[in-house]
């Protein structure tokens, strides 16, 4: 399981627990450093490492394991442009058994750091230019879990809760301080803005556990960001223009989407949420499990990102800001603490694109 950065939420257990069953070579060959070396000479060039085609090709085959059974091999792009095959998983957990809370398919992405400095998770050298492959993961239940696991909560509880929380939170002074915020930092716009939100977490796990809440409160979050955003888009136009808000966390069960939905939130399959991302999006992503700084870097420019505070010694951390991250904000955008609420998520940062801030 990949570290957790310092400062990032508590790992969750329900998506990186269990094995990939994938086997992909023992150590690391020569043909493989030399290859790590190539990646690395790749990305000091500007070779994207995540880009739409390389998303695209993985949508496609994601696509494909959920329509077909029995797959034995997979294939999609890699950074070179290049097609790579390498064995489907092995669909089975330690004891042999089919998986029970499994998630198939699941995309595990790599970070620039983990593809040359920390690259040889992997021997083979023909995974190398792979920043991405598509496996399957689990999550093992012991007497010690904290009881009321999804799905224990009908819809109209959940959905109760999730409104509670709403309302709860727009007459917080946390909100009129993301408000304030926002107006005094994003110029109004004539077009229209999406707000795309990353790994916003599980809403129907763990009954009232702080995992719960959190992810609840990001949720929530987003349905306040997105009114506020309605209201700075458009202003010269005869009505409000909507601003749909897209959400994408591969730990989503049938029951968080079914309330998410009914909220008014678009779900979205990994990586249909990444194929959102473009000029007129404001990206929002907590303590995520895969590089999602990374990954935005490479697809563009967003209009803002709101997104976990960079710490210098992130290399090992799960959403590290690679060098190019770092030039990406120093170049085009402008950084402003996001209000902090201790319960609903660890240190943020808006940043706002400069032509669009009015910081
Ligand atoms: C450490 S948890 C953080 C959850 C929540 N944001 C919080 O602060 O408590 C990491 C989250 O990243 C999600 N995740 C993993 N892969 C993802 C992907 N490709 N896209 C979006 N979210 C992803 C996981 O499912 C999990 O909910």
């Amino acid at each position: 399981m990949p570290d957790e950065g310092e400062g990032q939420a508590a790992p969750d257990d329900r998506v990186l627990e269990g094995e990939t069953g994938q086997d992909f070579g023992d150590e690391p060959s020569q043909d493989f450093e030399s290859e790590v070396k190539q990646v690395g000479k790749m990305y000091d060039d500007g070779v994207l490492i995540f880009s739409r085609e390389g998303l695209q090709s993985i949508a496609h085959e994601v696509q494909r394991c959920r329509d077909e059974s029995g797959i034995h091999t997979l294939a999609h792009l890699a950074i070179d442009g290049n097609i790579v095959e390498y064995p489907a998983p092995q669909r089975r957990d330690k004891y042999g058994q089919t998986k029970t809370n499994e998630i198939w398919p699941y995309v595990w992405y790599r970070s620039i750091e983990e593809m040359t400095e920390l690259g040889f998770i992997f021997g083979d050298a023909k995974m190398a230019r792979l920043s991405a492959h598509i496996s399957s993961v689990y999550w093992e239940t012991d007497e010690d879990e904290p009881p009321g696991l999804a799905p224990s909560s009908p819809a109209q509880d959940l959905r109760r809760r999730f409104d509670e929380t709403r309302s709860g939170w727009e007459a917080s002074e946390h909100y009129s301080q993301v408000k304030k915020l926002i107006a005094s930092a994003i110029k109004p716009v004539t077009h229209r803005l999406k707000l795309v939100g990353f790994a916003c977490g599980v809403i129907d796990q763990y009954e009232s556990s702080a995992m719960q809440h959190r992810a609840l409160a990001q949720h929530v979050m987003l349905t306040g960001i997105r009114s506020f955003l309605s209201s700075l888009s458009a202003p010269d136009g005869p009505s409000t223009p909507e601003v749909q808000c897209y959400v994408q966390d591969p730990s989503n069960t049938d029951l968080s989407k079914q309330v998410l939905h009914a909220s008014g939130l678009t779900v979205l399959d990994d990586p249909m949420g990444f194929l959102e991302v473009d000029e007129h999006s404001v990206v929002v992503s907590i303590a995520p499990d895969v590089p999602i700084k990374q990954i935005v870097a490479d697809l563009g420019r967003p209009a803002a990102m709101i997104w976990n505070e960079i710490h210098e010694d992130d290399a090992r951390s799960t959403d590290p800001a690679s060098s190019r991250v770092k030039e990406m904000l120093a170049r085009d955008y402008v950084g402003v603490d996001f209000p902090h609420h201790e319960d609903a998520a660890n240190k943020l940062v808006l940043w706002v694109r400069k032509d669009l801030a009015l910081l």
